[in-house]
């Protein structure tokens, strides 16, 4: 059975003291480790430090928000693998839509990303996804598809356990906006076949799908109860101890 994986994403939010706080709630919040449920927090670079001292002892995951794909060296403002690992990090989101669409992230500088972050240890959680006009275009599949074999290329089934796929439709990132849990599922069981033709179907089974994109508690259930929805990669409701930790409940209660 797939566990679920509840993830906040904090982005470029939070000061130290709020993080630290935050941290604490969530560590107090999943004290040890669940069958059922892992439950992971991405702040900014500058925070991984005082986080990993609050969640110490906890069953909270560390992970990056980002990575970049070379060995230490000169690359002014960038993150190694290495660093993050030093950091306390396990896991490491790639691929963001906000960093595909603000930075220019392309297909190939994500996957040189995931490359090395595999490489290291870390676990990749890859970010796909479709804008609004993709959707409306009925282009939605072709666009995961393309992410996925741009994201995926030359990584081995054997690499790939330690990859995790976030489905986040842009159109409801940050938006109030969410999928409906059937538009949630059709797209995560297009992704499980993809990484079932692309690997096997045994792989494909395994693999988690997360689902992105203005998860909040009352939604949580109906989206994590779909049959493909491994978890949520959640941002606004992250920030928040008395929203974020419902969603792991949801998951919890759906686990039981
Ligand atoms: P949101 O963000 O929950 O605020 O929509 C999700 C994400 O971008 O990971």
């Amino acid at each position: 059975m797939r566990r679920f994986l509840i993830a906040g994403n904090w982005k470029m939010n939070t000061v130290q003291g709020s993080a630290e706080s935050l941290a604490g709630e969530l560590a107090a919040a999943a004290t040890s480790e669940e069958a059922g449920v892992e439950v992971l927090v991405c702040p900014p670079a500058p925070y991984l430090i005082p986080v990993r001292e609050k969640i110490a002892g906890s069953a909270v995951r560390l992970g990056a928000q980002d990575v970049y794909f070379e060995a230490p060296g000169a690359f002014t403002g960038e993150i190694c693998s290495e660093m993050l690992q030093d950091c306390g990090c396990t896991f490491v989101l790639i691929g963001h839509s906000e960093r595909r669409a603000i930075i220019g992230e392309t297909d190939q500088l994500i996957n040189s990303k995931v490359r090395a972050a595999l490489a290291a240890g870390l676990t990749v959680v890859l970010c796909v996804g479709e804008q609004l006009s993709e959707r409306e275009a009925g282009q939605t599949e072709a666009v995961l598809d393309r992410q996925m074999e741009g994201g995926l290329e030359g990584i081995s089934e054997q690499e790939a356990a330690a990859v995790v796929i976030a489905y986040e439709p842009v159109w409801a990132i940050g938006t109030g906006v969410t999928a409906t849990p059937d538009q949630a599922q059709s797209a995560h069981e297009h992704l499980r076949s993809w990484v079932a033709a692309r690997y096997t179907p045994e792989f494909a089974a395994g693999i988690r799908i997360l689902y992105g994109g203005s998860v909040k508690p009352d939604n949580a259930e109906s989206l994590l109860g779909q049959p493909d929805v491994d978890g949520a990669l959640v941002g606004g409701a992250s920030l928040k101890g008395n929203l974020f930790i419902p969603i792991i409940d949801a998951a919890r209660k759906l686990a039981e």
